[in-house]
């Protein structure tokens, strides 16, 4: 059973949801990031007519939380819409690589509240991020 804390972050996934651009697939998508400072994010996909264009929820999220000013994921919910669960593409675990550990619990719901949790270092393995580059900040 998911935690009070947990259930606020699935909350905000939710809510982000019902607000997605899915006018194409149909499949609209929810997450929610909670950053380190404690603040929580959200992103919805949104589409395009032009579909190699569209933008994914956790993406979206992602960037919503660089422009709060947060640079560091502690926890992920993400909800979808299916019977079978929206595990993140490819391309949005490289992004939450970016700014999150391999510890980092990721909460992936149903439409019905059924929740599996997996760490980012499951779902990308030996990801390739900012420690294999000299850090252009310093
Ligand atoms: N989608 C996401 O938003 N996140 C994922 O991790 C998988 C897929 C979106 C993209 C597209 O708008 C729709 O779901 C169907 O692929």
């Amino acid at each position: 059973m998911a935690n009070a804390d947990v259930e606020e972050l699935i909350e905000e996934a939710r809510r982000a949801q019902a607000k997605a651009y899915a006018r194409y697939s149909g499949y609209a998508v929810g997450a929610a990031l909670r950053a380190a400072s404690g603040r929580i994010y959200a992103g919805c996909n949104v589409e395009n007519a032009a579909y190699p264009l569209s933008q994914c929820a956790e993406a979206n999220a992602v960037a919503a939380m660089v422009l709060g000013g947060d640079r560091e994921i502690a926890e992920v919910a993400i909800v979808g819409p299916g019977e079978v669960l929206c595990t993140p593409c490819g391309g949005c675990r490289q992004a939450l690589a970016e700014f999150g550990n391999a510890g980092v619990p990721i909460h992936i719901c149903g439409p019905t509240g059924d929740v599996v949790e997996e760490s980012l270092g499951v779902l990308i393995p030996h990801a390739f991020g900012p420690d294999n580059l000299a850090d252009p900040e310093e």
